[in-house]
């Protein structure tokens, strides 16, 4: 991703006593390419697993693992270093945490070197549970982890699958590039904050059939919409994404229905708005189809010179609102303010999102956008160019706002 979240920022690194402690070696290295200083803190169970060595090697740092130094003479030498640890991170990361290290820092104990310095921190919190199935669904765990959450701290939850035991189901460690966008997101001041919101994300082109191989389509990537739905989805909302055809993948946890024309995402829209709070149409809806697309390949004997259209529905401006919140997107090549503004107020919006096609980097398939974001009474905002997970962060703030 093109931003410098990660540089120079100092991340403590709490490695507790499970089987997915090795993940925490790849961990390292992912924060380390970002540009990101690593200080590795372990539990005394997590020795079990790896070797302090291993991660003294990977972070380039000394790896703490005893409350009192070694060197400890009668209690004498001064031990502040779980302070100093603490006014030094900028995060600190618990992956993978055991249901015990999580039970502990509910009740704040500050019994192991860990979570001492959870104790002492000043930086946010990430904890990332990793347990045996019925260890990870035990009402106690869950009440904990909701617990953990409720003081703020962000959990990125464990995931379905095989298990070290051999049993499968829900407990295995995060996937690391979910810790990745989990620690992006809170290096960049964002929080849980979308959380019990339902989200109604479109995105993409849509195809108007010409005939069984040909079709009339756009330039969208859909990259803008799969963004909004992973940075909705990693806010905590309940995210549902509407995809044109698309070669993005969705991030796991939304839920996708796949369309191919405008007919096709109208319908789709006005069936999931109804199970939502807020719709995003970020899709690049097609304006016009084929007057009828023909049931067999047009050949060249043919002869066709010309291809009669018309309109597709308009789905923003046919759809019945009731007191949702509405978001579209407008795409400008000339006057984008103005027409931003007249799509705003014709199709009865609380927002728009405006991307400009004369801005360089911006718009179809770049990773890249600079957005204006109007809302319903006129007031806009200006972004400078950045990601498109940047762009889609702030809309969601704005989005927050109004909701
Ligand atoms: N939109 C829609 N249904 C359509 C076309 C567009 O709901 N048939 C939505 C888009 O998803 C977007 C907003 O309307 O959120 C503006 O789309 P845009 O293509 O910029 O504008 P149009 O209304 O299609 O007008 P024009 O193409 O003339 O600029």
């Amino acid at each position: 991703m093109p931003n410098d979240v990660f540089r120079n920022k100092k991340i403590i690194l709490g490695v507790t006593g499970c089987i997915a402690a090795y993940k925490a070696c790849y961990l390292i290295r992912e924060l380390k390419n970002r540009g990101a200083e690593v200080k590795v803190v372990m539990t005394p169970s997590a020795l079990q697993f790896v070797a302090p060595l291993t991660f003294s090697t990977l972070s380039g740092n000394p790896v703490v693992v005893n409350v009192f130094p070694e060197s400890q003479q009668n209690g004498t030498e001064m031990t502040t270093w779980h302070i100093d640890y603490a006014q030094w991170a900028d995060l600190i990361l618990i992956a993978p945490s055991t249901i015990n290290t999580i039970a502990k820092i509910v009740h704040g104990f500050a019994d192991n070197a860990l979570t001492t310095l959870v104790a002492a921190a000043r930086s946010p919190l990430i904890i990332v549970p990793a347990a045996d199935v019925d260890m990870y669904l035990n009402r106690v765990t869950k009440d904990n982890i909701k617990k953990l959450e409720e003081l703020g701290h962000y959990i990125v939850y464990a995931e379905e699958g095989e298990l070290a035991s051999g049993l499968s189901g829900y407990g295995r460690m995060a996937d690391i590039n979910k810790i990745i966008d989990a620690a992006e997101l809170v290096l960049s001041g964002i929080k849980k904050d979308l959380t019990g919101k339902k989200i109604l994300i479109t995105a993409g082109p849509t195809y108007e059939d010409i005939d069984p191989v040909r079709y009339l389509g756009n330039r969208s990537s859909g990259k803008m919409g799969y963004w909004l739905a992973k940075a909705g989805f990693l806010r905590g909302a309940d995210v549902t994404l509407i995809s044109g055809p698309s070669n993005e993948i969705a991030y796991p946890g939304i839920k996708v229905h796949n369309v191919r024309s405008a007919k096709e995402m109208k319908d789709a829209v006005e069936k999931e708005l109804k199970q939502n709070d807020v719709l995003i149409m970020a899709g690049a809806v097609a304006d016009y189809k084929p007057l009828k697309a023909s049931s067999k390949k047009i050949k060249k004997e043919d002869k066709l010179n010309s291809i009669s259209l018309s309109q597709t529905d308009d789905i923003l401006l046919s759809l019945k609102k009731g007191g949702k919140k509405i978001i579209g997107f407008a795409l400008e090549t000339n006057n984008a303010e103005k027409n931003a503004l007249k799509k705003l107020k014709e199709k009865n919006l609380d927002m728009i999102v405006l991307n400009s096609l004369s801005d360089k980097k911006s718009g179809f398939e770049y990773d890249t956008n600079k957005i204006t974001v109007i809302n319903k009474s006129g007031k806009k905002k200006s972004f400078p160019l950045q990601s498109k997970f940047q762009a889609a962060n702030n809309i969601l703030t704005e989005v927050l706002k109004i909701t």
